[in-house]
């Protein structure tokens, strides 16, 4: 388990950036927190450490945007709209047992029965005008990735 302290929008980029350069194939990312607590931004910094181009829109109408254009393929999605009935035909599961690239999920505890069992999580949490990130890694290949993640930040 790990705390971040985000004192600005930059800094929160600036984390899911750090967590772009280091990512793996395969890395699931559950994103928790309050309406603006900063799940987007968060994204937005792991397209950007992927090297992603394209701009990356907060995915809340459309539920699952996939990008193509960096170092591995991200899928990113929103649970947000979603009421449980209508999470199977979404086809997260199959999106994410196939997923060969990283893939973050906003509004994850929405749909926690279909999230793989291994995955990093973080909990966004307001503290005054700032954020903390409580990220927590499950499995092998999600604490190995955590390790290189925080190196990669600087912490
Ligand atoms: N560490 C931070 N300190 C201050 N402001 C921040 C921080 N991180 C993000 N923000 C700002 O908070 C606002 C909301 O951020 P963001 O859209 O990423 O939240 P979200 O969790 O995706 O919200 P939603 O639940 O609506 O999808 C934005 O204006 C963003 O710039
Ligand atoms: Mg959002």
């Amino acid at each position: 388990m790990h705390v971040f302290h985000l004192s600005s929008a930059e800094e929160t980029h600036a984390l899911g950036h750090a967590l772009g350069r280091v990512a793996r194939a395969g890395v699931v990312v559950a994103l928790h927190g309050e309406l603006g607590a900063g799940k987007t931004t968060f994204s937005q910094g792991v397209g950007h450490g992927l090297g992603v181009k394209k701009p990356i829109v907060s995915p809340t109408f459309i539920l699952m945007t996939e990008y193509d254009d960096g170092r591995l393929p991200m899928l990113h999605a929103d649970a947000y709209r979603l009421d449980a009935h209508e999470v199977p035909d979404m086809g997260l599961d199959e999106a994410l047992e196939v997923w060969a690239g990283v893939a973050l999920v906003e509004w994850a505890s929405r749909v926690s029965e279909h999230l793989p069992a291994e995955y990093l999580s973080i909990h966004f949490r307001h503290t005054g005008a700032g954020r903390t990130a409580e990220v927590h890694a499950k499995g092998d290949l999600h604490s190995a990735v955590m390790t290189d993640w925080t190196q990669q930040y600087g912490v």
